[in-house]
C-alpha cells in the first residue's frame, strides 16, 4: 500500500491549483471516480489480511473523504470566482440611458389605473388593495355566494389544492372580497375604490386568465342609489372626457347586490369603430348596485343603520373602448410594437390633470376615431369589445 499522506497531500495540491470547474471534474474522475486511483485502491482492501483491513480501512475511507470534501469545497470557490466574473462582465450601468429601441413605455392598464385611482381620489374615495391568492370565505361566502350557490360555476375558479384542513384557497376572480376585507377591519363610513388583479380560466379574444378589476364600495348611514348614479355618471364624464355622456341602468343580479343593475354607455358603432358619446347604441361597462342587507350581516354591521352600494368593472374592456384596442389578448403579449403603438410616455399624467392643467391638451379618448392614445397615430382596427 502507497504512503497514503503523501498520497493525500499531492491529490490536495493538485485542486487548489485547478481554475477551471472541468478540469476540477476530471481530477474528482481519476482520483475517486469509480475507476479512480482512491477507489482503486479500495478495492484492494478485499483482498487483505483482517489485521491490514483494520488498519487501511477507515485511513482509505478518510483519504475519500477529505479529498471529496476538498473538492467540493474547492468548486464552491471557483463557481463563485465564475460567478463573479459574470457579475463584473456584464454589468449594466443603469445610469445609462436606455438605447431607442429597447426604451418602454407605460402600459394603457397602468394608464387606466391611474387615471380611475386620480379620478375617484378627486371624488374623495380612498384606494385598498387585497391579496391575489384569496380564501373561499371573502371570494364567495361572505359576498352572499353560498358554495351551493349557481354564481359559483360562472366564476370558472382557479383553486389550490385542498390544505389540511379541508380548505381551498384561490385566485380571486374578482375585486370584491376587498369589500369585505375593508369592512372587517375598520370602521364606517368607507369610501373606497379597489383597483387589481384578477383571475379566471377563461381564453378568447375578449377573455383572458388574469384581467383587471376596479371594485368601489361606499357604506355610511345615508347612501342611496341616487349617490350611486351620480358617482358612476361623473366618472363616465371625466374618464371618457365628455360632458354629456349617455349612461343606463338595466336591471341585472348579483348575489352581493340589492337591488343589482348593470350599467350601459351611450355608443355608436361606424365603420368597424366604436364612438363613446355619440349614436343609439349601448355598451355594458360594468355591475353594481346597493349592498345586500345580508353582506352587511355577514360583516357585523346592522343593515338598519347603514346601508351603501358597490360596483365592479372591467379596467381592460373601459381600456380598449378609450383607446380603440381591439384584442385583449394584445394586452399581455409583451410586444415591443404594440406597446410603442399604444403605451404611454413615462411622464405622461392622467387625462383628469391633463384637462385641468393643459387647456389646450390632447384629447386622449375613442371619440370621433382618435383612437390611439396619443391621439395623432391612425387606429390599427378599432373594434374593440364589438358587437
Ligand atoms: N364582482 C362582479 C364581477 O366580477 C362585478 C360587480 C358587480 C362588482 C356588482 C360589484 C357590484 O361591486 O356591485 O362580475
Amino acid at each position: 500500500m502507497e504512503d497514503l499522506q503523501k498520497l493525500e497531500t499531492d491529490i490536495l495540491k493538485a485542486i487548489t491549483v485547478l481554475d477551471n470547474l472541468a478540469a476540477l471534474e476530471d481530477l474528482r474522475v481519476s482520483e475517486v471516480g469509480k475507476k479512480g486511483r482512491v477507489s482503486l485502491l479500495m478495492r484492494e482492501l478485499g483482498k487483505m489480511t483482517p489485521e491490514e483491513k483494520k488498519k487501511f480501512g477507515p485511513k482509505l475511507n478518510g483519504l475519500k473523504n477529505t479529498i471529496i470534501q476538498a473538492i467540493t469545497d474547492h468548486k464552491a470557490t471557483l463557481e463563485a470566482e465564475e460567478l463573479n466574473r459574470r457579475l463584473q462582465s456584464e454589468r449594466v450601468d443603469i445610469t445609462l440611458p436606455s438605447p431607442p429601441e429597447n426604451q418602454g413605455s407605460i402600459h394603457p392598464i397602468t394608464q387606466v389605473m391611474d387615471e380611475v385611482t386620480e379620478i375617484f381620489t378627486e371624488l374623495g374615495f380612498s384606494v385598498a388593495e387585497g391579496p391575489e391568492i384569496e380564501e373561499d370565505f371573502y371570494n364567495f361566502t361572505a359576498l352572499n355566494i353560498p358554495p351551493e350557490h349557481p354564481a359559483r360555476q360562472m366564476h370558472d375558479t382557479f383553486y389550490f389544492p385542498e390544505n389540511a384542513d379541508g380548505n381551498r384557497k384561490l385566485l380571486r376572480t374578482h375585486t370584491s372580497p376587498v369589500q369585505i376585507r375593508t369592512m372587517m377591519e375598520g370602521e364606517p363610513p368607507y369610501r373606497i375604490i379597489v383597483p387589481g388583479r384578477t383571475y379566471r380560466c377563461d381564453s378568447d379574444a375578449t377573455h383572458t386568465p388574469m384581467f383587471h378589476q376596479v371594485e368601489s364600495l361606499v357604506i355610511d348611514k345615508d347612501i342611496h342609489m341616487g349617490h350611486l348614479k351620480w358617482c358612476i355618471e361623473e366618472f363616465c364624464r371625466k374618464f371618457f372626457e365628455l360632458d354629456d355622456v349617455k349612461i343606463r341602468f338595466r336591471p341585472s343580479y348579483f348575489p352581493f347586490t340589492e337591488p343589482s343593475a348593470e350599467v350601459d354607455i351611450g355608443c355608436a358603432f361606424k365603420d368597424g369603430e366604436i364612438l363613446i358619446g355619440e349614436g343609439d347604441d349601448w355598451l355594458e361597462i360594468m355591475g353594481c348596485g346597493m349592498v345586500n342587507p345580508r353582506v352587511l350581516e355577514n360583516v357585523n354591521l346592522d343593515p338598519d343603520v347603514y346601508q351603501g352600494f358597490a360596483f365592479g368593472m372591467g379596467l381592460d374592456r373601459i381600456s380598449m373602448l378609450k383607446w380603440g384596442i381591439p384584442d385583449l389578448r394584445d394586452f399581455f403579449a409583451a410586444d415591443m410594437r404594440w406597446l410603442k403603438h399604444y403605451g404611454f410616455a413615462a411622464l405622461d399624467i392622467p387625462s383628469l390633470s391633463t384637462q385641468n392643467n393643459n387647456p389646450g391638451g390632447r384629447s386622449q379618448s375613442n371619440r370621433g376615431g382618435s383612437s390611439s392614445p396619443t391621439g395623432d397615430r391612425p387606429p390599427i382596427n378599432n373594434n374593440a369589445g364589438g358587437k
